[in-house]
């Protein structure tokens, strides 16, 4: 049988979470709106799970009094909510507003929109005729998107593809104009069906705009809304210091909602124009930084394992120098294997940034760009600031030491969607289990870790008669006090088994014949598929002890 691409393996994921509840394409009576996802009932609980398990496991499990492992000393962890909107100087100071944006290309003649970044492309020729083929996929759909392309372009038929002549491979658009290969006169764009459609790349900054006040107008009301949640905790440094008691090293979480007006959203809810971040600032000493960096990398990798996702399918990676952003002194990726992405490739589910004292600094004295190696406040055209900051303190004196110094900042800076995204992708899986009958029957099943499975358990009477229901009922309310789980009467056990597998359920509690005798009821795991007999009485002790 013929191995199903990772692209309809994705689509079969995509499917099923909008079959089962988990994910929805918002608006969608209306057509839905590109780039924007409401989560449903399952989804919005599978959610709530990992954000609860990283607020639960960085900041309220966090024992202060200890040194974990790998890390230079004890430290301290606080909380915060800060609003979406902030006072726009915040933006300017932090770079965003004048450096937060994607090149874009417009097509003249399909009036769609590109990343230039996203665009590839390469050289085709048939009979005297070339031309270079841009496509806006990505991993394996590209090849033979450029393919159709040049097809329809030669006016070929189908079984004349093999006479187009393809000079190398796909290569970025934006670098072969850069290295003076090719033209963007030249060029196919994505859905044009001429050469030279596609305009010059231009900037476009990804901050939302909205206005302050019914009276709105004048620049002075123009607001945005906020593209990470990080810049919140800064703004909250100096207020946690005060009134919180805590010292450095100390981190700061937030868990909230990001606005980027993407270019281009896709591969569902992986770029989405709305979505959550779960983001730490730990501010640290600066002598302590290289080993907090460190710490925090690892810490952050270790986590997503702790949680079950296949060491194999991701990957840590250091930026190289050139990759770094102007103040980062230090950046590591983790990225998961998509199944949208060709083989080989992976996408970004959290990045770790050493950022030195690039923030306070910031908000401080004035937006920082680097000269020769240095970060110093940038001046506009009239020899002031370009853009004025807080003039407030941010420094720390340490008791300690009796030193004042402004902290440098360590950041993981992770994604609720993309994570839930790679835990849903990780946990989908296509199995065969013998039906009640023993025959095989194929099966989709999600194997989530019981922490972030919505439900944790089902409880199944085997018929709805002879004093079962009434057993499971009682079973239902004793374990609801303690976990979700649900109460399922409708349909064969078999069909109940296979519900619960596709929404992820960790173990079904079946009440049957000899429960009435003896009082035990059969556990099933959703895993392994083994049936243990388990007293009733011991039931919720034993599926607490096991989600502790
Ligand atoms: N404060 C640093 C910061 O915001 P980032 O790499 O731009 O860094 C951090 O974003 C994380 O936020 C990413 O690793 C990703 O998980 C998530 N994220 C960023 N843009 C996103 C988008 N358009 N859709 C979904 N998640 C996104």
């Amino acid at each position: 049988m013929e191995k199903p691409s990772d692209q309809s393996r994705m689509d079969r994921i995509v499917s099923l979470a909008k079959r089962r509840g988990f994910i929805f394409q918002s608006s969608e009576i209306y057509g839905g709106l590109n780039g924007f996802w409401d989560y449903g009932p399952l989804g919005v609980s599978l959610k709530r799970n990992l954000k609860e398990c990283w607020w639960h496991d960085m900041v309220a499990g966090h024992d202060e009094l200890s040194t974990p492992p790998g890390a230079p000393s004890g430290y301290e962890m606080a909380g915060l909510d800060c609003t979406i909107i902030m006072h726009p100087q915040v933006w300017k100071c932090s770079g965003h507003f004048d450096l937060f944006h994607d090149w874009l290309v417009d097509c003249r003649e399909s009036k769609r929109r590109y990343r230039y970044d996203h665009l590839q492309g390469r050289w085709a020729a048939h009979r005297g005729k070339r031309v270079f083929v841009v496509t806006d996929q990505s991993g394996e759909e590209a090849a033979p998107h450029t393919v159709q392309k040049a097809q329809k372009f030669f006016g070929l038929r189908a079984k004349q593809v093999d006479e187009i002549e393809w000079e190398g491979g796909l290569v970025p658009l934006a670098a072969g104009v850069a290295a003076g290969t090719l033209a963007l006169a030249t060029a196919l764009g994505p859905d044009a069906s001429e050469p030279g459609t596609l305009t010059d790349p231009r900037e476009f900054n990804l901050m939302f705009e909205t206005r302050i006040g019914a009276l709105a107008g004048g620049d002075d009301d123009r607001a945005f809304l906020r593209p990470e949640t990080a810049q919140g905790i800064f703004m909250n440094f100096k207020n946690v210091l005060d009134t919180s008691r805590v010292s450095v090293p100390f981190g700061i979480a937030q868990i909230g909602k990001s606005f980027r007006n993407e270019i281009t959203p896709r591969n569902f809810t992986f770029r989405s124009r709305e979505f959550e971040q779960m983001e730490i600032e730990f501010f640290c000493k600066p002598s302590d930084s290289a080993a907090w960096y460190r710490y925090w990398r690892d810490r952050r990798w270790n986590w997503y394992l702790s949680l079950g996702l296949t060491a194999g399918k991701l990957q840590l990676r250091e930026h190289g120098v050139d990759e770094l952003s102007h103040y980062s002194v230090g950046t590591a990726d983790i990225e998961y294997a998509f199944p949208f992405l060709a083989d080989g490739e992976f996408g970004e589910l959290e990045g770790i940034a050493h950022r030195g004292d690039f923030d306070l600094r910031s908000h401080m004295e004035g937006k920082l760009v680097r000269r020769d190696g240095q970060l110093v406040v940038e001046l506009g055209p009239d020899g002031k600031p370009r853009h004025r900051g807080s003039g407030k303190d941010l420094s720390y004196f340490d008791d300690a030491t009796r030193e004042r110094y402004v902290p440098h900042v360590i950041e993981p800076s992770a994604g609720a969607d993309r994570a839930v995204l790679a835990f849903l992708c990780d946990a989908y899986h296509e199995d065969e289990v013998p039906d009640e009958d023993g025959k095989p029957r194929s099966r989709t099943v999600l194997k989530l870790h019981p922490r972030l499975a919505p439900l944790k358990a089902a409880i199944l009477p085997l018929v709805k008669k002879d004093g079962m229901p009434e057993v499971a009922v009682d079973l239902y309310r004793k374990l609801k006090a303690h976990m979700p789980c649900m109460y399922d009467e409708k349909g064969s056990v078999g069909r109940r088994y296979a519900r619960q597998d596709e929404a992820g359920t960790p173990w079904c509690l079946t009440i049957d014949g000899q429960t009435l005798a003896d009082k035990t009821v059969t556990l099933r795991d959703r895993d392994t598929l083994v049936q243990t007999r388990v007293p009733i009485e011991e039931c919720v002790d034993m599926l607490r002890e096991r989600l502790r």
